[in-house]
This record gives C-alpha cells, sequence and structure tokens, in this order.
C-alpha cells in the first residue's frame, strides 16, 4: 500500500514534469506566495482542520522534516516500519502546496485522511486558515536562526526548479532581509508566531535545541501532544531522526521528489543538517550587515535565537 501511495505521487510530479518551471510568486495580502497557491487562495484559507489535527509551522527549511518524523514516531511509538509507510509528504500534507495537475494539492492528500492529521504549512501566522484557532488545534512551530536558514534555503531554490532562481548569494541575503523569497520575511514569520504562542498554545521550538539536545526536545514534543512514550523508544526516535538516518530513508528523504522538481543532484535536501554552516559562507562584511539590520528588523522582540552551539 504504501509503495502505491509513494508511486502514484512520484509518478504524478513527473507525469506533470513537461509543466513545472521556477514559478513566479504573487502576494496574498502582502506575502508572496509561489502563483499555484496565491491562485488557490480562497479555498486554502476556507481549509476547518478537525479539533485533533496537529499543525507543524516553520519558515521553509527551518526544521520541518525533521519535525514531522518525530512526530510521526511519538505517534506510532516508535515503530520505524510504520513510519515507512508512505514519504513525508504523503504522511504529513502540506496545507497550502498547490501544483500543477495531476500533482495532488496538500487539500487534495488531506481530504482522503482521517483525523487526527499532521499538517505541515509554511504559511506566516496571519495567513493560517482561522479554523485552525477557532478548532483550538495544537501548533508546533520550529524557528531555526536567520543565517543558517537563509544558507539552508539559498541551496533548496538551487535544486527546486519550482521555485524562484535564487540568484548571486549576495543578492540573495538583501531579498531574506526584504522579505522577497517565497513566503515572505523571515522576521515576521517568527515574531508572528512567537507573538502569539501563548494565547494560541503553540509549542515553539528551536532547530538549535533539537540539535544539542534532541532527547529534550523529542519528549518536550511527546508532553504537549499528551502522549506517554517509554525511555526506550524515546532514545530509538532519536536515533531513527538523526540526520545520518533521516538522509537514508527514502520516505524521510524527499527522494520521491523526481528530479524536474528536486534536483538532488544540485544539491540534497538533506544537505548539512548543521548549527553554524552560515560561517562558511558569509563574509566578514555580508555578515556586518546583515547582523546590523537584524538589530533593527528583531528590536520589537527578544527571541533567543542562537547563531552556533
Ligand atoms: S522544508 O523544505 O522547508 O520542509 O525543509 P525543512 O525540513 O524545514 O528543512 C531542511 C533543513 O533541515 C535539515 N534537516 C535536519 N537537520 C538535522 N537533523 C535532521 N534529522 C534533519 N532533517 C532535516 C536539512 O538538512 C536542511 O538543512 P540544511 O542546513 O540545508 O542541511
Amino acid at each position: 500500500m504504501s509503495e502505491e501511495k509513494d508511486m502514484s505521487y512520484s509518478d504524478a510530479i513527473q507525469k506533470a514534469s513537461s509543466s513545472i518551471t521556477r514559478f513566479p510568486l504573487i502576494p496574498v495580502r502582502g506575502v508572496p506566495l509561489m502563483c499555484h497557491i496565491a491562485n488557490n487562495w480562497d479555498t486554502i484559507w476556507d481549509f476547518c482542520p478537525d479539533p485533533s489535527d496537529l499543525l507543524i509551522a516553520t519558515y521553509p527549511k527551518a526544521g520541518t522534516t525533521w519535525t514531522q518524523e518525530i512526530v510521526d514516531l511519538l505517534l506510532h511509538n516508535g515503530d520505524a516500519e510504520a513510519c515507512k509507510r508512505a514519504p513525508t509528504p504523503v504522511r504529513s500534507p502540506f496545507l497550502e502546496i498547490f501544483s500543477p495537475p495531476p500533482i495532488p494539492s496538500g487539500l487534495d492528500l488531506l481530504k482522503k485522511m482521517d483525523p487526527p492529521r499532521v499538517i505541515k504549512t509554511h504559511l506566516p501566522f496571519q495567513l493560517v486558515p482561522p479554523g485552525f484557532w477557532e478548532n483550538k488545534c495544537k501548533a508546533i512551530y520550529v524557528a531555526r536562526n536567520a543565517k543558517d536558514n537563509l544558507v539552508s534555503y539559498y541551496y533548496f531554490d538551487l535544486m527546486n526548479q519550482t521555485q524562484p532562481e535564487p540568484g548571486p548569494f549576495d543578492s540573495y541575503i538583501h531579498k531574506f532581509m526584504q522579505g522577497e523569497l517565497s513566503w515572505g520575511s523571515w522576521y515576521d514569520h517568527v515574531k508572528g508566531y512567537w507573538l502569539e504562542r501563548e494565547k494560541k498554545n503553540i509549542l515553539y521550538l528551536f532547530y538549535e535545541d533539537m540539535k544539542e539536545n534532541p532527547r529534550r526536545e523529542v519528549e518536550r514534543i511527546m508532553r504537549y501532544l499528551d502522549l506517554s512514550v517509554s525511555d526506550e523508544v524515546i532514545s530509538q526516535i532519536v536515533e531513527l531522526t538523526t540526520f545520518k538516518n533521516m538522509k537514508e530513508n527514502p520516505m524521510a528523504n524527499y527522494s520521491c521528489i523526481p528530479s524536474p522538481v528536486f534536483d538532488q543532484s544540485i544539491s540534497p535536501f538533506m544537505r548539512k543538517g548543521e548549527v553554524g554552516d552560515w560561517k562558511n559562507h558569509f563574509t566578514p562584511e555580508q555578515s556586518k550587515i546583515f547582523d546590523e539590520d537584524y538589530e533593527k528588523q528583531m528590536k520589537d522582540v527578544n527571541i533567543p535565537f542562537r547563531t552556533l552551539i
């Protein structure tokens, strides 16, 4: 069954390959989104989840897939085989994604699943369909420090043939600072969820904390979900979700998305999985400009980001 699902999802992408292009961005309430998302915005906004559904929200490249895998394993008591039933985007659909037919949209996949579902989104807080908050759904937000997030996104935009061309790294830094990349401003994104986290009962996690002490963060997620798994199962989940193991897991490493969309020969989806890789990419001058702008954009909040651990 899982193989059948896997085949059909990959096949659908393969079949759509002649319509795959680097899609232009169209602003939705000021947030640049891939045109297929913007063109279906009303349907996305009207999506009404079940109260038992869980939302995993992130700015792109902040640790979404890692968190999806941890949650799926927690929900399956660490059963590795159960969590290989289908690739990540089929097990845990991407709420707002719309692509050329016959690729199923996130909403198509969700319609076929019974709640409780684990739903991924990159939408900033203000664009999350209000049904999530009306139904008091649980939500996990994962944030990653801006510089590593930017570097990871740059490599992703090189390899993801549906995203706008990233261009040279230096101009990419400016696009990031100005909120011109898909899903908009990183600064507004991390702040939006931070400011709502208490009122909306959002579990706000940091990629750097997950790297530093994965066990502690897996346990935090377990408690938030009101689950109770044994210490032994926690250890197993930590092991199954190391960068190395997920990189080798065909159901977690996005090898399900064929090369007309994800060209992993340019850069693998599971690229480095480290904290501090920005040091290998930013020149001291770029870092200075970025830090000065960061101070301005983040002056109204105190979110404890770490750029090194
Ligand atoms: S996406 O496309 O937005 O859903 O991407 P996302 O999953 O949020 O982010 C991808 C980056 O997360 C890294 N990653 C991991 N790091 C550590 N441990 C584990 N298990 C793990 N799984 C994924 C992945 O390598 C990307 O980061 P970079 O820095 O590019 O390597």
